[in-house]
């Protein structure tokens, strides 16, 4: 009977950890640091619900996938959404205290990157970027090595009658999801035939999508934030960020929408 609301959600640890590093204090720190926090928050619930999705496909069950996908795409909504609270940070407020940041960017996000690896956009070099002795460096390389959500994805196809060709059975887990002819043939006749498996179609679509409105609205908040400058990263900035936009995670899904 000792549980309290503050010993159950470790409320005073979690409230230790906003940590201004500007002197004199400046005010739009506290946002800055608040908002990023809850960003890996997020990144962490999805993570874990993703994961889901994956022991779903290879059960094959369509409706606890459906349920989760569902969850997972109103998460996105509003990390897109809180993108909004963020620009209302001024460039000037934000040059206050951007020195603090040293070379710390988003780009470092370890979580960030293991939503990629998990959703089949394996890129071995960005490991790199890691320290062999950084935290997250250990969950990315399991990561890049583990079949990846769409691989998953080919066991719901395959149990609802779909060959999926050998050569994507025994594909090397380790490389990008390629978009696949058969399967798109496969996807469509899905569309056309089972409308239960069209409304999963439709989400894994939505969460795509999602992900490609994350990243464009992130570029904009960057571009009105720090205009052209170099990234605290190091790379270029709103043009490397540029570089990232239109790529779907589900190829496959967008290459068949004139077809439906
Ligand atoms: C004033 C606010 C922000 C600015 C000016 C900014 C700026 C940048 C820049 C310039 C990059 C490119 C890499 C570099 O050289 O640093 C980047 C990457 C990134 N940022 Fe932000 N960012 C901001 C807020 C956020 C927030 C709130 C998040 C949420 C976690 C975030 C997540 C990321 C991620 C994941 C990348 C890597 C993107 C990729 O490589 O595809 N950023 N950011």
């Amino acid at each position: 009977m000792d549980q309290t609301y503050a010993r159950y959600l470790k409320i005073e640890e979690l409230l230790a950890l906003q940590q201004p590093q500007s002197r004199p204090a400046e005010h739009d720190e506290t946002l800055f640091i608040v908002i990023h926090q809850v960003y890996e928050l997020w990144f962490k619930l999805l993570l874990h619900e993703l994961e889901k999705i994956k022991r779903d496909y290879s059960a094959g069950d369509l409706f606890a996938a459906i349920a989760t996908w569902k969850r997972v795409r109103m998460v996105l909504k509003t990390l897109v959404g809180q993108l909004d609270i963020l620009e209302t940070m001024t460039p000037m407020s934000f040059r206050t205290f951007r020195d603090r940041l040293e070379a710390a960017s988003g780009f470092q996000s370890a979580q960030f990157r293991e939503m990629e690896l998990l959703l089949g956009y394996k890129r071995p070099e960005m490991l790199t970027h890691y320290r062999p002795d950084e935290p997250g460096r250990g969950r990315l390389e399991r990561r890049l090595r583990e079949r990846s959500l769409v691989d998953h994805f080919d066991d719901f196809l395959a149990a609802r009658g779909v060959a999926i060709p050998a050569e994507r059975r025994t594909r090397d887990v380790t490389l990008p999801t390629e978009p696949h002819l058969e399967i798109q043939e496969a996807l469509v006749r899905l569309y056309r035939t089972s409308p239960d498996v069209s409304i999963l179609l439709e989400l894994m679509t939505d969460f795509d999508e999602g992900l490609q409105e994350w990243r464009y609205r992130h570029v904009k908040m960057v571009e009105r934030t720090i205009g052209n400058k170099q990234g605290t990263g190091g790379s270029l900035g709103a043009e490397y960020l540029r570089t990232t936009l239109f790529r779907p995670v589900f190829p496959d899904l967008w290459v068949i929408r004139n077809r439906l």
